[in-house]
């Protein structure tokens, strides 16, 4: 049977690790869109066409190592606003949001434009400064060389673009449940996911 959680936000808010801790704890199958999105911005950065690389992209695009880094965020980002560019990613997400036993999809626009009748739907956000710090210990982990204000600038950079996009922008679904995590630990934040699933689940 399929069971769709729809979970968007900005940059750095605790999304993805939202969504991998769902998706374990139900057994649900997890799609990352933004790793799409950055594999089409990746390609463009070796010269491919930006149409061209959503068409045509391949596992290999999506499995190289160098997707997470700050320029590649932002090449994601301006493709994403190419509305040919999210028509090609679009049959691939839906299908995967249909699949049977489940999947969780984290985002921008998959409560609103991708799976407007998932059944659970999160809106995860935090506050500039948090998230900032999150993804600059995230990067310096990888071996990255930052610095929090670059990273800041970044993220700040980025939303304004997903957000001001005339196509598909990053916004909260009116029936979207708000989930700030600024001052939440990831456990916390977790847990209050897994309950908005299994109290959708008990009907
Ligand atoms: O989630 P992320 O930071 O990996 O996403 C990278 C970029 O891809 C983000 O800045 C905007 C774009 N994106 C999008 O437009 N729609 C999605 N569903 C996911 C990502």
């Amino acid at each position: 049977m399929a069971f769709t959680v729809a979970i968007d936000g900005p940059a750095a808010s605790g999304k993805g690790t939202i969504s991998r801790a769902v998706a374990a704890h139900f057994g649900f199958a997890h799609l990352d869109t933004g790793l799409l999105y950055r594999a089409v911005g990746r390609r463009t950065m070796d010269g491919v066409e930006p149409i061209e690389a959503a068409r045509t992209l391949t596992r290999e695009d999506l499995a190289r190592d160098d997707l997470r880094t700050g320029p590649v965020g932002q090449a994601a980002s301006r493709v994403a606003s190419i509305p040919e560019v999210r028509e090609a990613l679009l049959d691939f997400q839906r299908a995967f949001s249909r699949r049977d036993g489940g999947a969780v999809l984290d985002g921008r626009d998959i409560g609103t434009v991708i799976c407007p009748d998932a059944e659970v739907k999160i809106f995860v956000t935090a506050s500039d400064a948090v998230r900032a710090e999150r993804r600059y210990l995230e990067l310096r982990e990888a071996g990255h060389e930052v610095t929090l204000d670059e990273t800041l600038a970044d993220l700040k950079a980025r939303d304004r673009r997903d957000e001001e996009r005339a196509h598909a922008p990053m916004t909260a679904a009116n029936d979207a449940v708000l989930l700030d995590t600024t001052e939440m630990s990831i456990d916390e934040a977790v847990a209050r996911a897994v309950a908005l699933v299994q109290e959708k689940q008990a009907g």
